[in-house]
């Protein structure tokens, strides 16, 4: 099958499904990440590019409707919110025309769909928002800057919200699964690192903050098990749209019971 895999970092999720792949192509906007993948799998086409501007380019380039797996693992949230953030010298601001910026990111998801091949599937894999781990980051991170729509959940409700809509047209069927879970850091400082490094990026004013600091010392008691490491409650939302023409799409509504 032919696949496209956009947000790829180290081509942790592509070692899974590279064996199933016929033609790969593989897009970070990181160029670490791109050479890093283009080491470990040669045979795939590589993009250094921003996920919009990678569908944008491949729907140009005569790809619309020809990969059977169009996916992004833990990196479609990035794109999403660029619509409605964006990184000045003050820091992260939110974009002044917020409805404008509403309306890309659902045309942005839409464009996703239409690399889609007949039959195929648009999967991605989210992190949950809402779980308590990801309400300690949101929390430090509102310090920052606040995030659009009350949370940081918007990013998957655009998605999803867009992908309904698809649905709604008869473009194929939407299926959203939250998995529940645990991340596990073997050590106290894992789960340290794990905040401070992967949440907070190591941002000054986060590693700055007495009250953060305290706030993990906490969560990390909370969430430490007796056998060593740190259990942290977690959470993945599994979407799949599967471009399957559906059978009542094309009824009027009320005809289709
Ligand atoms: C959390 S990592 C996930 C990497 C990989 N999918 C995995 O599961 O291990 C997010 C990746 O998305 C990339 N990324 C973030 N924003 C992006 C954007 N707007 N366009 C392209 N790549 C982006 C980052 O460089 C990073 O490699």
């Amino acid at each position: 099958m032919d696949v496209v895999e956009f947000g790829c970092g180290t081509g942790r999720i592509t070692e899974a499904i590279a064996p199933y792949a016929r033609n790969l192509a593989l897009v970070d906007y990181s160029e670490t990440m791109v050479t890093a993948v283009a080491q470990k799998f040669p045979e795939s086409q590589t993009i250094g590019a921003d996920t919009s501007d990678a569908v944008t380019a491949l729907l140009r380039g005569g790809r619309s409707m020809s990969f059977d797996l169009v996916t992004a693992f833990w990196s479609l949230s990035y794109p999403i919110g660029e619509f409605f953030e964006e990184l000045s010298p003050a820091g992260v601001r939110p974009r002044c025309d917020q409805v404008r910026s509403r309306e890309q990111a659902r045309q942005f998801v839409l464009d996703l769909v239409g690399l889609v091949a007949p039959g195929g599937h648009l999967l991605a894999m989210l992190f949950d928002a809402e779980s308590p781990e990801q309400q300690l980051v949101t929390r430090a991170w509102e310090a920052v800057a606040p995030f659009p729509d009350g949370g940081r959940a918007y990013t998957r409700n655009i998605l999803v919200d867009a992908l309904r809509d698809a649905e709604n047209q008869g473009d194929g069927t939407l299926t959203h699964t939250r998995l529940g879970g645990v991340a596990w850091a073997p050590s106290r400082d894992a789960a340290r690192d794990w905040f401070f490094g992967v949440h907070f990026k190591h941002h000054p004013q986060l590693l700055d903050d007495p009250a953060l600091a305290i706030a993990v010392e906490e969560f990390i008691d909370r969430y430490e098990i007796a056998g060593g490491g740190v259990a942290l409650p977690s959470g993945v939302h599994l979407i799949d749209f599967h471009a399957a023409a559906h059978p009542y799409a094309s009824l009027p509504i009320g005809l289709s019971s």
